[in-house]
């Protein structure tokens, strides 16, 4: 289709775009937004690799000679992170975006976007992206397009998702796709900028209408603020998708664990953002874990679906991962580690003087501090300068994105159209107290209960103040694109139609890998000798772990850890397992104040299963 949009711009949509719908919002895009050009991404390394270069030439990216094919990125210090109070579920309904969402009536919402959005990409190329959340045609997957002005978006899309010209063979003439639209806006005034050539806007909209599943994104190029096929998409829009049409969209990495004997299990598991999802889906087994194996299918994402067997089957609907980069080494993640030498998009990390990146944590590999950076900011940095104005290199939410192809623990099911099943879900909060390393849920409706009432002190990943214990039901709470209190009864119900089928469901689990302790120091060890913790889980799955009734789940005895090769006695196995009576006295008030939160629709189960938690911590 070669039809003029507006004077002296033509859509010229290629020929395999078959799809009139599809051209013609394009088409309604451009003459909205007004770019100077349209670009049909076809998703070839080619195209990539000339992006890339057209941002090396704007100065937004910087070539690493350490690292072939990759580059560093630095944004404007407003544009760090997602930005959750700019975030918005336009429902039709106020509750049903429920309380944890910002809401805006729609007709309001576009009203107000629409003026934003008039001229916005005027003088920039609009590229049309095309992608596939999840394997090609899967049937666990589903297709969107973004439109955005920002190349940085495009090539950081063609990483994170299956993007390209075949997925207009997905769409075919009539296929469904999430229409997405992303616009850096209007560039910051002058004063406003810093020397980095990062561009975005003061005013910030992230826009989500569920019911016509549409995303418009404004003003920043973050990536979970711009790249719209994670968050936005395979998170809230797929969310409400998942309720409508009966699956899961969670925010889970997806591992598979192999023991010596060869026997596969895999588990899904949800984590607040930068609590260690990326670590635990790389973990690489301590040695006295011979013959065991992790490997990766998601860290970040998956899409859950029933099965006519009543199994759930999943996959990850990325294609790459967009992880924090600093604590990252050889020792916390060496799978990730790896992953990251060659064809790299880095964002906020420094440069050192030699043409490489920088976080802190990196630290631990080298044996000591770099003498001299340039810090994420564009400024000198010395280990004097940190030490006298506490200045970080890297920024603390700085990311780096890769294609999951260069992971080694990659599994071989990564990419299996049928995905694959799901034997145990683990929901795991950041709290220094309360909440112990590890209890497995009696039953399902516990384990929602265990999942609804999660509380985890907040991380880097969000505007906002740190270290603030918040209600981060099911590590959902910034990506539930419904009402909350509908989402877990959309848990319970799922649950309920695989048990009504006589169908087992995958056990569930809560961790806590972060109780610290009177000198405020971490117990638990983390990283790769959470495998203990997972083979725990594995053994309760075979029925080979007794474990230990208490108030809050099933707990593993001692004895029923594998601590080979690792010294942490009994006594401070206590002290990140116990249920302090009085913590958790206090600690069921504050389920009590959420559930009030909560309260609209809120599913009497909860309530139940609180009030069952409270006789037991009574007895
Ligand atoms: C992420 C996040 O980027 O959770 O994955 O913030
Ligand atoms: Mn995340």
């Amino acid at each position: 289709m070669n039809a003029p949009v507006m004077q002296g711009l033509t859509l010229q949509a290629p020929d395999y775009v078959k799809n009139p719908k599809l051209i013609a919002w394009v088409a309604e895009m451009a003459a909205l937004c007004k770019p100077a050009k349209i670009h049909w991404c076809d998703g070839s390394q080619a195209e990539y690799d000339a992006l890339c270069q057209e941002l090396v030439d704007a100065g937004t990216f910087k070539p690493l000679a350490k690292r072939p094919g990759s580059f560093l990125a630095w944004t404007d210090p407003s544009d760090v992170a997602r930005v959750e109070d700019r975030t918005y579920i336009c429902s039709a309904k106020k509750e049903d975006a429920g309380p944890t969402n910002n809401w805006m009536e729609p007709a309001e919402m576009r009203a107000t976007l629409n003026p934003l959005f008039d001229g916005c990409m005027a003088g920039r190329t609009m590229f049309v992206v095309p992608f596939s959340m999840g394997p090609l045609g899967s049937p666990i997957a589903h297709v969107g397009i973004e439109l955005s002005d920002s190349p940085y978006v495009a090539v950081n899309m063609k990483i994170m998702t299956r993007m390209g010209k075949a997925v207009y063979d997905v769409i075919g003439t009539d296929g469904e796709f999430v229409p997405c639209v992303h616009t850096i806006g209007a560039p910051l005034a002058a004063g406003e900028k810093d020397e980095t050539t990062w561009p975005c806007s003061k005013t910030k909209y992230i826009v989500h209408y569920p019911e016509t599943r549409e995303i418009w994104s404004y003003g920043s190029g973050y990536g979970g603020n711009a790249l719209l096929g994670k968050k936005c998409f395979a998170l809230r829009i797929a969310s409400t998708m998942g309720r409508d049409q009966g699956w899961l969209a969670e925010h889970m990495l997806i591992l598979g664990v192999t023991n010596p004997e060869g026997k596969k299990y895999h588990v899904a598991a949800a984590f607040p953002s930068a609590c260690g999802k990326t670590n635990f889906s790389m973990l690489v087994p301590p040695k006295a874990f011979d013959g065991w194996k992790v490997t990766t299918i998601g860290d970040d994402i998956a899409w859950i679906k029933p099965q006519a067997d009543g199994s759930l089957r999943a996959i990850n609907p990325e294609a790459g991962y967009f992880g924090v980069a600093p604590g990252t080494n050889m020792l916390t993640n060496p799978n990730c580690m790896l992953s990251l030498d060659k064809n790299v998009i880095f964002t906020n990390v420094a440069l050192t003087d030699d043409g490489d990146v920088w976080w802190e944590g990196m630290e631990k590999d080298q044996g000591k501090l770099p003498d001299h950076l340039i810090d994420w900011q564009g400024k000198d940095w010395t280990p004097q300068i940190a030490k006298e104005t506490g200045a970080k290199a890297a920024h603390p939410n700085a990311r780096f994105t890769v294609a999951a192809t260069n992971n080694p623990a990659l599994d071989e099911a990564w990419d299996d159209q049928k995905g694959v099943k799901i034997d145990a879900i683990i929901f795991g909060g950041r709290r220094s107290t309360t909440v112990p390393l590890v209890t497995e849920a009696r039953n399902w409706t516990e384990g929602v209960y265990m999942a609804a009432t999660m509380g985890s002190e907040t991380t880097a990943a969000a505007f906002g103040a740190q270290g603030v214990v918040r209600r981060d039901p099911f590590a959902m709470l910034p990506f539930a694109g419904y009402n909350m209190s509908d989402y877990f009864q959309h848990w319970l119900d799922m649950g309920a139609k695989i048990e009504a089928q006589g169908a087992a469901l995958p056990k569930i689990f809560t961790t806590n890998w972060f109780r610290k302790n009177a000198e405020g120091k971490f117990v638990w060890p983390g990283y790769g000798e959470n495998m203990r913790v997972l083979k725990w889980m594995i053994d309760r799955l075979e029925g080979q772990a007794q474990g230990e009734e208490t108030a809050f789940g099933v707990a593993p005895q001692y004895a029923e850890i594998n601590w080979n090769g690792l010294d942490f006695n009994a006594e401070q196995f206590a002290s990140v397992t116990n249920i302090d009576k009085a913590a958790w006295a206090e600690e069921m008030k504050l389920h009590g104040e959420h559930f009030d939160k909560l309260a609209y629709n809120l599913p009497k189960a909860l309530l139940d299963t609180k009030a069952q938690l409270e006789e037991r911590l009574a007895a």
